[in-house]
């Protein structure tokens, strides 16, 4: 087996149906212990990372893209790599972001610990959201500032710098590790997992549980490179690794 470079989603992704994680954990060891590397990249904090880890069986990976790209952890009792926060600078004004999103009453703010210097999160319903993005994503442009709006799960709404997302971060793992795009595989469900797909040649499994927002994307944007799984979960990600020729 070649070495080949794993990155994975954990709510409703890898994590959700626990007899095919235990599987799929026991194979992603064996590729581990060949040279291969296991990321796990989430939307959840390293605060909620921890709470997940406590409760359901996920190994320590090679390393955590954690908070939707926006933070990634080669030591999870450290701090985020600051090469990476770096760049994520650039054309972000967390002040003024947070001053223009307090004008939409509909907005309503996640706990603490999903917020951060390079992360502003609200919960928003599907029906708040048809109006709300497009003026806000307006008001931001207005303001000059370049902004991520990313919506996942007919829930969720991240604000985010303009170079960072699942998509970007990867990028900059799979570039450190040294992995080529076709070794490297992205598994997802929902509207943060986007950029996993979109971002080059990586094989992308998604999961058959997809959200509706994952899945009108996928069938915009026909690529053999993608695999949308039959099965739910880690089940689906089997399917895409045999699918793919991995396993
Ligand atoms: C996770 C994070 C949350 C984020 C969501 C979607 O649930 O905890 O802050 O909004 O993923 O990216
Ligand atoms: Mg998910």
């Amino acid at each position: 087996m070649l070495p080949f470079l794993f990155v994975t989603d954990l709510d409703h992704t890898l994590v959700g149906d626990d007899f095919a994680h235990d599987e799929l954990n026991e194979w992603l060891l064996e590729a581990r212990s060949q040279g291969s590397k296991i990321v796990y990249s989430t939307g959840r904090s390293l605060t909620l990372y921890q709470e997940l880890a406590a409760e359901v069986p996920l190994f320590t990976p090679d390393l955590l893209i954690a908070a939707v790209g926006t933070a990634i952890y080669r030591d999870l009792q450290g701090e985020p790599d600051p090469a990476w926060s770096e760049k994520l600078q650039t054309g972000w004004d967390l002040e003024q972001v947070k001053a223009i999103t307090a004008h939409f009453a509909d907005l309503v703010l996640q706990p603490e610990t999903e917020q951060s210097e390079f992360k502003v999160s609200f919960f928003l319903t599907e029906e708040a959201a048809m109006e709300v993005l497009p003026q806000l994503d307006r008001l931001l442009t207005q303001q000059g500032l370049e902004v991520q709006l990313i919506y996942s799960s007919g829930r969720d709404l991240d604000l985010l710098p303009r170079h960072a997302n699942k998509g970007s971060a990867l990028t900059f793992v799979r570039q450190t590790l040294g992995f080529a795009p076709e070794a490297t595989i992205v598994c997802g469900d929902s509207g943060n997992d986007i950029a996993l797909f979109s971002v080059g040649e990586e094989r992308g499994i998604i999961v058959g549980n997809a959200q509706p927002e994952l899945l009108s994307w996928y069938r915009d944007h026909r690529n053999p490179n993608h695999y949308l799984a039959k099965s739910y979960c880690a089940a689906g990600i089997l399917e895409g690794l045999q699918y793919f020729g991995f396993k």
